[in-house]
């Protein structure tokens, strides 16, 4: 079954082609990150507008690059959200006139399950059940995965996202957008024991995670180092990239080993844009090694937003026979019971 997966949840329009589920055909993501550089941040409106330009030219690459027409595919995926309204919108109705001139069947994706299900796009995968960390801009979730489908909401940020937390830290630094690679590549050249930010472990066993205070301590630091009211001895902007990135990894690490401890599964993986994150990665893998448990990443292409994950999701819900009526909606969110279309 040959699948067009198309995600336009935030800053990348993107589309991909994959076969079965698994093996990814062609991925092209056109990113929007030098549009919205000047602001530090992603402004909602020129996002859509972004997207509706790069839309076609996008999809039509994905199937120049796969060598396919569109009679060669068996059904559309697209994200319907969480996201931003606006953006979401162009990819939904792009993937609605697809479906209904070409008379193909469509299926609406939550964009975290296509998160959790870009590990299936790697050559190893994992065996259900598993435990997955989706950590990105928007997002940081915990869920336990029985099966495609069976997702179980574990934890979850009670405020901002971890990626939030880099671009914000990288806002007040004034080194550039967006701020996960940029901090981790300052952080190579610091210390990432010099300053000794918080880490949000909430209650004993809670698996929820809070970065908003971490956010805080960061910028109270960076005013008063700043203001030479701090003890400078040497402290550098790395040294300050580098704590603030291990105060991160240190909960990521911790929430996600304890989670797959308490559901005595035997793997667990990371998505989103920040597991592209090289400490992180290689600290997962120190603190699974102990524990018999398995770490799972997929590629940093793969990690951050693209529409061969979203493929990859629709394949196992066109499987099923599952089928969107064209009278679909967005969302910008989805309640914290509801696991789904998630679940
Ligand atoms: O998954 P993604 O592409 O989009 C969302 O769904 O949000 O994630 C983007 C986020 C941004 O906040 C970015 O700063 C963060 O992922 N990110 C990283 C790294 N690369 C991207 N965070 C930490 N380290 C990185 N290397
Ligand atoms: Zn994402």
């Amino acid at each position: 079954m040959i699948i067009l997966g198309i995600d336009t949840s935030c800053d990348d329009t993107s589309a991909g082609i994959v076969l079965d589920g698994r093996r990814v055909i062609s991925n092209v993501v056109h990113s929007q990150v030098e549009l919205h550089h000047p602001y530090g941040g992603v402004v909602p409106e020129l996002a859509s507008r972004e997207h509706l330009k790069n839309i076609m030219p996008v999809v039509s690459e994905a199937l120049l690059k796969a060598d396919i027409g569109m009679r060669d595919l068996d059904g559309i995926a697209v994200t319907v959200g969480p996201g931003l309204v606006g953006a979401l919108l162009v990819g939904l109705y792009y993937a609605k006139a697809l479906a209904y001139v070409h008379n193909l069947p469509m299926v609406a994706i939550n964009h975290l399950e296509g998160h959790i299900l870009s590990i299936f796009l790697e050559e190893e995968v994992p065996a259900f059940p598993f435990v997955a960390l989706t950590v990105s801009g928007g997002h940081t979730s915990l869920y336990h995965v029985k099966g495609y489908g069976q997702y179980s909401l574990m934890g979850q940020t009670l405020d901002d996202a971890a990626g939030e937390a880099f671009d914000k830290v990288a806002r007040i630094l004034g080194i550039g957008y967006p701020g996960g690679p940029v901090i981790e590549n300052l952080a190579l050249e610091g210390r990432g024991n010099k300053i000794n930010f918080p880490r949000a472990y909430m209650s004993h066993d809670s698996l929820d995670f809070s970065f908003s205070g971490l956010k805080t301590a960061v910028a109270l630091y960076i005013k008063k180092w700043r203001g030479g009211q701090t003890e400078t001895d040497g402290v550098k902007i790395s040294d300050i990239a580098a704590s603030f990135q291990e105060s991160v990894v240190d909960v990521l690490v911790q929430k996600l080993i304890d989670a797959g401890r308490k559901t005595g599964v035997l793997a667990v993986m990371a998505a989103g844009g920040v597991a592209c994150n090289k400490r992180l990665r290689a600290r997962l893998e120190e603190a699974a090694s102990s524990q018999d448990i398995r770490v799972y990443c997929p590629r940093p292409d793969y990690c951050t937003d693209n529409g061969a994950m979203i493929a990859a999701a629709g394949y196992n819900r066109l499987l099923t026979g599952e089928k969107a009526d064209l009278s679909v909606d967005v969302r910008s969110k989805y309640p914290t019971q509801e696991l789904s279309p998630i679940d």
